[in-house]
């Protein structure tokens, strides 16, 4: 195995400036092929995202049986509905693929065959029985490492029953999985969430022709359910840009002084862009232009300038919504005048690495006082700038890519140990800090 490499990003001289286009929606790629895998007849994804997470979605399901035609960004997925899969001859790697290893299991649940599901080192410390247990109530047969707790794991499907499941913390991986499982259980299916988490897989299944109903009785806490269906009749589907991938060219145009950066097709999707909300509740210059809604998503134009940022709190029931953001927050709240404070966010622990750890040293590395907490975390923020620092990204994709923002947006560099791993969501990374005007000088590969 070659060690990953890591590069400088060094500050950008009159500031990040452009237009950018950001890769396809990650979460929405998933759902997209797994569905379509599904679907009573093919469909065409059209911005399908091309990353490391999202081509193991590709494989698994090609090992399923299905012959997915694979065009760059456009793929054709010839859907002949759930009779069309069959067991898969092997066990399926996930790799990096959190999303993968939670609603795969929720699609074979229904069928009389084996699927077993490991992944790399980080997705074989995820907890899992937060799918399981619930896929073992609905009646399939379902085990794993750990007491049912963490893959790899193997799921013996068959018929299932509807039933109600009451979700401990609100996760849009977990809901998705039942959710989908719950298409082909005799009776509907509920789940109750504490928060409302990504709303992505509803949308589908509405677009599909599935009844999907969520009640939202109070502060964010919502119930979904489904009704079982024949036939899933699924349209083409186009993905709109990632809008956790644009988020970081945002804060880094935010942080940067003398930047303008436009992300031309940002997914706007409302139950993904509380980061928006918290920014301009910091005074960050932003303007947002949604497009007109041709399909399940919403999309638009997002312009960023460099702006002074005050503190902020998060209110703990937003965290579902800025839940892949929170690291870019707490970076965003470490330039803000006074003290920023995170809390009901113990979730991003148990995310590709623990992702309060990572940020508290990433962050200290540059000088911040962080007070970190078991949920969250308390940041003092330096408005005059943080100091050049050699940073890890942990491995996860999301942390190096916060790191390079720390760079673009220091009076000094900032040395990323891995950002081989940020092609887990956005392949283009390193090109995009170039086409906005920023540095950065890749390590020299030992031969
Ligand atoms: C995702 C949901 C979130 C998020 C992850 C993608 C999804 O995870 O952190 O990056 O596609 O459903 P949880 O649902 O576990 O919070």
């Amino acid at each position: 195995m070659t060690e990953p490499s890591g590069a400088t990003f060094l500050p950008a001289p009159g500031g990040l400036r452009g237009v950018l286009r950001v890769p396809g929606d990650k979460s929405i790629s998933h759902r997209a092929v797994l569905l379509s895998a599904v679907n009573s007849g093919a469909v065409r994804i059209t911005g399908f995202l091309r990353s490391a997470d999202t081509l193991a979605t590709v494989a698994a399901v090609r090992s399923l049986g299905v012959c997915i035609e694979d065009h760059g960004e456009t793929l054709v997925v010839p859907g002949a509905g759930w009779e069309g899969l069959r067991e898969p001859d092997d066990i399926i790697d996930v790799a990096n693929a959190g999303t993968l290893i939670r609603l795969l299991p929720g699609l074979v649940a229904p069928l009389p065959f084996v699927t077993v599901l490991t992944g790399d080192a980080s997705i074989r410390r995820r907890p899992m029985a937060r799918v399981v247990e619930p896929l073992r109530a609905m009646g399939a047969t379902v085990v794993a490492r750990g007491g049912g707790t963490l893959p790899p794991l193997a799921i013996l499907g068959g018929p299932l029953r509807g039933a109600t499941h009451e979700l401990k913390v609100a996760s849009a991986q977990v809901k998705s999985c039942i959710l989908i499982a719950g298409l082909r259980a005799s009776g509907a299916t509920i789940v109750n969430e504490p928060g409302a988490s990504r709303d992505h897989t509803e949308r589908l299944l509405r677009y599909g022709g599935v009844e999907v109903e969520r009640q939202s009785p109070s502060d964010g806490a919502g119930s979904v359910s489904v009704k079982p269906i024949d036939r899933l009749r699924l349209g083409d589907i186009a993905v709109p840009g990632d809008f956790s991938s644009a988020a970081f060219f945002i804060v880094a145009a935010l942080l940067a002084p003398g930047s303008e950066v436009t992300i031309e097709n940002a997914g706007l999707n409302p139950t993904r862009t509380a980061l928006l909300d918290a920014l301009a509740g910091m005074g960050a210059r932003l303007d947002i232009q949604p497009s007109a809604i041709a399909g399940p998503e919403p999309f638009g134009r997002v312009l960023a300038k460099s702006s002074e940022l005050t503190a902020i709190d998060i209110d703990p029931g937003l965290v579902p919504n800025i839940i892949d953001e929170l690291p870019l927050f707490l970076l965003a709240a470490a330039r803000a005048r006074g003290v920023s404070r995170i809390r009901g966010a113990a979730e991003l622990r148990a995310k590709e690495s623990d992702r309060l750890a990572a940020m508290a040293a990433l962050l200290r590395s540059l000088g911040v006082r962080v007070d970190e907490h078991p949920d969250g975390m308390d940041v003092v923020g330096r408005p005059e700038g943080w100091q050049g620092a050699t940073v890890s990204a942990c491995g996860d994709h999301r942390i190096g890519m916060v790191g390079a923002v720390a760079g673009l947006a220091a009076s000094d560099s900032v040395h990323v140990d891995d950002v081989d791993c940020i092609s887990v969501s956005y392949p283009g990374f390193m090109n995009a800090v170039g086409l906005l005007g920023g540095r950065v000088q890749r390590d020299q590969v030992q031969p």
